[in-house]
């Protein structure tokens, strides 16, 4: 049985004493859910406090990047060797990090292979552009994605993945649940021609987009659903409690 898995991608959102009420104002609620594996993913400024607040709760952290270098002369960059310590997850391949910062299927490969040397949990974003999915490529496009991200790495032993549909993040138009269903079914697929059926039925597959507290039941209701990668949403502390419940339940 894989537990399921609900991540709040609160993206370049929050000053510190946002993200820190947030917090407060969740932290609470979400402890005593049992069922979900919790995580926040808050900017990298706010994840030290952040983890001084959620000492001895059992909600976890996640940053949202990282480079793939382990240390040396990157200004700006945030190494993973930094992260391990203070969270256990870190989001890799976000379609923004693609699309406004150029991110490639081998840049990502080498995240992941940092991130995991560092005793990191990737959480594996990929997903279709609205064009690839009109022509219906989507299947090609994912496990592209997948085979690329991968590529190298013996056993992933740490791995959770979210299909993101880029035309679902951010635009109030989710994927429906049958649909995402089916495309992640592809990507385990994918993972068993990699890694053989053992991982591939380990390995939590989140959906992402666009996920609300109004449709969050019938995606994890789904078969293949593990969960979400939950952007806005996330930053609302009654919904996103309330996303947290219905998975738990639904499960
Ligand atoms: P929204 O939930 O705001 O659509 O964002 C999804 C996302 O990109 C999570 O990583």
């Amino acid at each position: 049985m894989r537990m399921p898995l609900i991540a709040g991608n609160w993206k370049m959102n929050t000053t510190l004493a946002e993200a820190s009420a947030l917090v407060e104002e969740i932290k609470e609620r979400l402890d005593i859910i049992e069922g979900v594996e919790k995580v926040l993913c808050p900017p990298f400024v706010s994840l030290t406090l952040i983890k001084k607040l959620l000492h001895g709760s059992s909600i976890k952290l996640g940053a949202q990047n990282i480079y793939f270098e382990e240390k040396g002369a990157y200004t700006g960059e945030v190494s993973p060797l930094m992260l391990s310590g203070i969270c256990e997850f870190v989001i890799l391949g976000h379609s923004e990090r693609r699309q406004y910062f150029g991110e490639t299927d081998e840049i990502v490969n080498k995240k992941v292979h940092t991130a995991l040397k560092a005793g990191l949990t990737p959480i594996l974003c990929i997903g279709e552009k609205l064009e690839e999915m009109e022509a219906r490529k989507t299947e090609e496009v994912v496990t592209r994605q997948v085979n690329g991200a991968l590529k190298g790495i013996e056993s992933p032993q740490r791995l959770v993945i979210a299909y993101e549909p880029i035309w679902a993040i951010g635009t109030g138009r989710a994927a429906t649940p049958e649909d995402a269903n089916i495309t992640i079914a592809i990507i385990r697929k994918t993972l068993s021609h990699l890694y053989g059926d053992g991982l591939a039925l380990e390995t939590r597959i989140l959906y992402g987009g666009s996920v609300t507290a109004a449709n969050i039941f019938e995606f994890v209701i789904q078969p293949e659903i593990d969960g979400a990668l939950v952007g806005g949403a996330s930053l609302k502390a009654g919904e996103f409690l309330s996303i947290v419940e219905q998975s738990a339940a639904a499960k």
